[in-house]
């Protein structure tokens, strides 16, 4: 595992820093954009850095708690309690709040909390008073379907107002949600339904996307066959006119407009300790098996609060659009619960960006005045190829902010958001965080941070990153590992289930208080941080996270399969593509179809997200002397470069055999 990890750091790292090291340009913030800055004196770095517990504590006062804590941090590492024997429901902070008159808050009662449109082009706007309304019923329904404090919810929706309302309706109960993006199937739904012994699950009848509709009540179906934990579905109805198809089973299946009809209004919220659960949400790792990522309350909201307002620059007239959809942690952090605790309104899409054509993101920012825009590397660099004339068709003047998350950034693609999106007028925000992280680490402020096309710049004020060495030596400048030093209000509490694997996976590689992330980093002579990506095996194609293990696991699962070792690319726009090597059993015949149906095999394992670019059957894998797979040298041949070191493996001859091959086949 450890010459594994180096390989790829180092791998990973000498061929971007040859990028990187050429990028020189800079881009401070202008004068017009810092004298409106939230931010605009860079001493909050020191204020913070000097006391970080006074520094989230008074973030944490500027939201709204039924107890107050009594003490700001208690570290026990690796394990922190933030804000201890405070009481907050994070409901009556992103709803109540905005809607009760005086004692400090601003009265949001009108103002547009959720835009929305649907792909057909359908859409809602619900004010802050409308949101209020429906998380107290739906929080009333769900009681009534018996989900008491404490219980697992799963929702596997469509990006539709009902997504954001049931996971607030679930927090303002004190159940837990799992959110399940809406693009894995239902054997996956299945896995994370039953790790986390769902009560409940809300789906729709289905979802469009690219003008097809998505049948996630019939994936529900399937996954719960095997889940006797769930005891009832709630399904919302996509389109109110057209006949649905999904099947109803009556007593466990019930609609979401008919539990509404009955609901009483009013809802008292729970009164929920800091560090419950708010919720679970499962992430890829370096095994099959997908982690539960554990979030709490209080401190999670502080982070995602404090950086909605800092890192956004945050104003009352803002619209706000996150494209992410509700299934990653970005659509919980900056969709859901940091901007609606901070009272914006927030403009929601479900559909694909190319649909009907290729400037309907543009069209939506035009329509709906959007003035924050915050993407995807992975979008903005099918945007550049789709070409420029889309976004020159709209009028894009609203905007005044732009970001990025979920893999580095090439500084190509930087440089032509920033121009052909920002029109050189909105500073750019790369961020880089994680699921386990909750809230954005390194960041830009945008109103004092010069930036840098590439660069996520600084650690948060707050936050204490370094880049260490394999020993734990800090690194000033160089390349190294990203290190989180000091414990932050939204981290990770535990994986769900499974505290042992959050201890070895995160806070064991060097002491047990400094926090492991797995990415390979870069820092400048300006102590600016450069990310290049995963160090271990975690792929991240198209900004989604999956793990090399869980595509194997898939693979070998198919009865033609012997064995696979799954490695990825480089892929110009979906940042890595995935490429499998596969040894046949006996009886199985290589042929095309066979090609076909491993795929079919692997998006009905994981879904499409897993599908792989490239198979290659090879009647043999390339191991060392004790049977490991060197994916090293996989991942050499699929990049279509020099074999690496080969010292250790078994027989040469099986890695020469299969570069040869792969290069007929490329070159076909
Ligand atoms: C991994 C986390 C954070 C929300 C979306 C992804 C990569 C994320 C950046 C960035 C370079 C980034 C890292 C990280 N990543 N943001 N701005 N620059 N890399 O969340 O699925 O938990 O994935 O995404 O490799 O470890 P996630």
């Amino acid at each position: 595992m450890e010459t594994l990890v180096k390989d790829k750091s180092q791998k990973q790292q000498s061929s971007s820093i040859d990028v990187l090291l050429q990028e020189g340009r800079k881009f401070p913030p202008s004068p017009e954009f810092k004298k409106q800055a939230n931010v605009q004196d860079v001493s909050v770095y020191a204020k913070a850095d000097q006391d970080p517990e006074t520094f989230w504590a008074e973030w944490a006062a500027r939201l709204e708690w039924m107890k107050p804590w009594k003490k700001v941090l208690d570290w026990n590492p690796p394990h922190a309690k933030w804000f201890v024997g405070g009481k907050i429901n994070a409901s009556v902070n992103c709803v109540d709040r905005h809607v009760h008159a005086g004692e400090g808050h601003v009265n949001r009662r009108n103002k547009a909390a959720i835009v929305w449109e649907g792909e057909p082009g359908d859409s809602r706007t619900l004010t802050y008073w409308d949101l209020y309304r429906e998380v107290n019923c739906f929080a009333n329904a769900l009681k009534q379907l018996d989900v008491r404090k404490g219980d697992r919810v799963a929702i596997y929706l469509p990006m539709t107002p009902e997504a954001i309302i049931a996971c607030l309706a679930c927090a303002r109960i004190g159940a837990v949600h799992s959110v399940v993006f809406g693009g894995f199937s239902a054997e996956a739904l299945r896995d994370r339904i039953h790790d986390a012994q769902a009560k409940l699950v809300i789906t729709a009848d289905y979802g469009w996307r690219r003008g097809k509709q998505i049948l996630l009540k019939n994936a529900v179906d399937d996954a719960i066959k095997d889940c006797p934990s769930v005891k009832h579905v709630v399904i919302v109805k996509r389109d109110g006119s057209s006949a649905t198809t999904c099947h109803v089973k009556e007593g466990r299946d019930h609609w979401w407009h008919r539990l509404m009809q009955d609901a009483e209004l009013v809802c008292e919220p729970a009164e929920m300790d800091a560090e419950d659960m708010l919720y679970i949400l499962y992430t890829s790792g370096t095994t099959g098996k997908p982690k539960g990522i554990v979030h709490t309350t209080g401190g999670y909201l502080t982070g995602v609060y404090a950086t909605t307002q800092w890192v956004f620059d945050l104003k009352e007239e803002d619209v706000f659009w996150c494209t992410a959809d509700i299934g990653w942690v970005t659509g919980h952090s900056y969709v859901v619960y940091g901007p609606l605790a901070s009272g914006a309104t927030v403009f929601i899409y479900e559909g694909a960006p190319d649909w009907p054509e290729k400037d309907r993101f543009w069209k939506l920012i035009e329509k709906y005045g959007v003035t924050i825009f915050y993407t995807a590397p992975t979008a903005i660099r099918a945007f550049m190829k789709w070409g420029d004339e889309w976004p020159a068709r709209a009028n894009l003047s609203t905007l005044r902010l732009l970001g990025s998350v979920g893999e580095p950034i090439n500084p190509e693609a930087w440089v032509w958001y920033q121009h052909h999106i920002g029109k050189g007028k909105c500073p750019v925000v790369d961020t880089w965080w994680q699921t386990e992280t909750g809230s954005i680490m390194i960041t830009p402020l945008p109103g004092i941070t010069t930036t840098k096309p590439g660069s996520a710049t600084k650690a948060f004020p707050g936050i204490s990153a370094e880049v260490l060495d394999e020993m734990g030596h800090r690194i000033d400048v160089g390349g190294g590992y990203v290190a989180i030093t000091k414990p932050w209000p939204a981290m990770l509490r535990t994986i769900y289930g499974d505290d042992e694997r959050y201890v070895t996976q995160y806070w064991s590689k060097w002491k047990n208080n400094v926090y492991f992330p797995g990415d390979g980093v870069k820092r400048d002579e300006e102590g600016d941080f450069w990310f290049l990506g995963r160090v271990d095996d975690v792929m991240n194609v198209a900004g989604h996270r999956i793990g090399t293990m869980e595509v194997e696991s898939a693979l070998v699962d198919h009865h033609a399969v012997a064995e696979a070792a799954v490695v990825s690319r480089r892929h110009d726009v979906k940042g890595e593509a995935i490429v499998a090597f596969v040894t046949l059993r006996e009886h199985a015949k290589k042929s095309s179809h066979l090609v076909q149906d491993l795929r079919d095999h692997v998006v009905k394992k994981i879904g499409a997200l897993a599908r792989p670019d490239e198979i290659l059957f090879s009647a043999d894998l390339p191991k060392t002397r004790s049977g490991k797979i060197m994916r090293r040298l996989l991942r050499d041949i699929a990049e279509g470069k020099a074999l690496g070191d080969m010292t250790t493996l078994a027989d040469p001859t099986v890695i020469e055999h299969l570069k040869q091959k792969y290069e007929e086949i490329e070159g076909s």
